[in-house]
């Protein structure tokens, strides 16, 4: 899934405004000269008719699907007008692309990820939701700062991307979009930044969120060969079948991912919320079965996910290790790596080119097993979380 996960045990796992009032700015030092900053950029609106991340501002769309929340004022200066939408109209796209390319010159790192630029350009889950942070000038809003809030995962709860112009830092409407994702979710976020931003774990910290994990995405072609898995003789692999295998899995991936902050305690609930979910495939839930006599024992899995194989994402599908995991008594077998082989080889049979999978900076093992099976670092994401 997207980050949120290290799905892995193997082996030892805010101004402008018409400003329609004009700011009461004092200069001064901080925060002050911080807002008046701002204040001159509004000016600097008004001025050049410049439009922050933007190509033509369209006047306040018609086709608006989003609530307008009511915007907050910030010591003289009035905050973001911050709008939720589902789906943006192109200009709004346009917009944001924009916002997105300065930001990334700006910082040398693009703020949102691959998954939410293209859920953003073609659309994607439908109950995620956008916020437009607009300043307002006499030349029409400029888009001051954007988020992306992906409420998809009943389990780990919300998470959301989000950026500020370059230009506009500093005054508050960072704050501002995070207080509003906040409020879209049951107290629940996880914040995502990509790369090491100071800016981005400063705001966190300000704010209560605790610095979560760090996550690489790595990828791997599945046009590059894909060795037979080996399993051991004893082992059979099938797949996991709906209303009668949720329990045991549920043991034995809590024993793979005892001690891990997410996976290690996962309920048959948890099983069933995702078995809801239009990705869930029982066809590429791979369970591997030890048996001895009459006795079976589950001793492995790997649990694949497709992304964007359903109508409406408008990108090319690409698999994902979602989870593997190895029972501790059957560990340093190479059931690991063998189970990931079986689930790579059911992703490239469903005609997938590429596969992915998020794995914690600190599980030296699973990465060592994916980068002998071909694997290479993609990205890098800090998510912080707020509970
Ligand atoms: C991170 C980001 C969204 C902050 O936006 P912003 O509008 O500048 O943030 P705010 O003005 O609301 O800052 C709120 C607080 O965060 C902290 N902060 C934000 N940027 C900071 C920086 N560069 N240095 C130190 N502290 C900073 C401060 O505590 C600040 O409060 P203060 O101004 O009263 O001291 C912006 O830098 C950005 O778009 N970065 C690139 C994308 C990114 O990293 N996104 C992930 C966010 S978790």
């Amino acid at each position: 899934m997207r980050p949120g996960t290290d799905r892995v045990a193997v082996d030892d796992k805010g101004a402008a405004a018409e400003h329609r009032r004009e700011p009461r700015v004092t200069i001064g030092t901080g925060r002050q000269q911080r807002v008046a900053q701002v204040a001159r950029l509004v000016g600097l609106l008004r001025h050049t008719g410049r439009r922050l991340g933007s190509g033509p501002v369209p006047d306040r769309p018609a086709d608006r699907h989003g609530a307008i929340v009511a915007p907050t004022t910030l010591r003289g200066v009035a905050g973001l007008e911050i709008e939720r939408r589902q789906r943006l109209s192109a200009d709004e796209v346009a917009q944001v692309t924009r916002l997105v390319d300065e930001v990334t010159e700006a910082d040398g790192v693009r703020p949102l990820s691959e998954h939410v630029m293209l859920h953003l350009r073609y659309g994607g889950d439908t109950p995620a939701r956008n916020l437009l942070g607009w300043l307002d000038s006499d030349n029409g809003r400029a888009l001051a700062g954007y988020a992306h809030l992906d409420v998809t995962d009943p389990v780990d709860g919300a998470s959301a991307e989000l950026a500020v112009a370059p230009g506009l830092r500093r005054a508050g409407f960072g704050r501002q979009l995070v207080g509003a994702l906040l409020a879209e979710t049951d107290g629940r976020l996880r914040l995502w930044a990509h790369g090491e931003q100071p800016a981005a774990a400063a705001l966190a910290g300000s704010m209560g969120f605790a610095r979560d994990r760090i996550l690489w995405q790595l990828r791997r072609s599945l046009y590059a060969p894909l060795p037979a898995p080996e399993l051991p003789p004893e082992v059979t692999v099938r797949t996991f079948v709906v209303g009668q295998d949720e329990e045991r899995w549920a043991v034995v991936n809590n024993r793979a991912f005892a001690g891990h902050p997410d996976q290690g305690h996962w309920t048959v609930e948890d099983v069933r919320q995702r078995e809801r979910e239009p990705w869930f495939d029982p066809a590429g839930f791979f369970l591997a079965e030890r048996r001895s006599g009459p006795d079976v024992q589950l001793v492995g899995f790997h649990w694949t996910k497709v992304h964007g194989a359903d109508d409406g994402h408008g990108h090319q599908p690409i698999g994902e290790v979602y989870v593997v995991g190895v029972d501790p008594s059957a560990q340093g077998q190479g059931l690991g790596p063998a189970l990931t082989l079986v689930g790579l080889r059911h992703l490239r049979s469903r005609g997938l080119s590429s596969v992915l999978l998020y794995v914690d900076d600190t599980n030296t093992g699973a990465i060592k097993v994916y980068e002998r099976l071909g694997f290479t670092r993609w990205d890098v994401d800090v998510s912080y979380r707020r509970n």
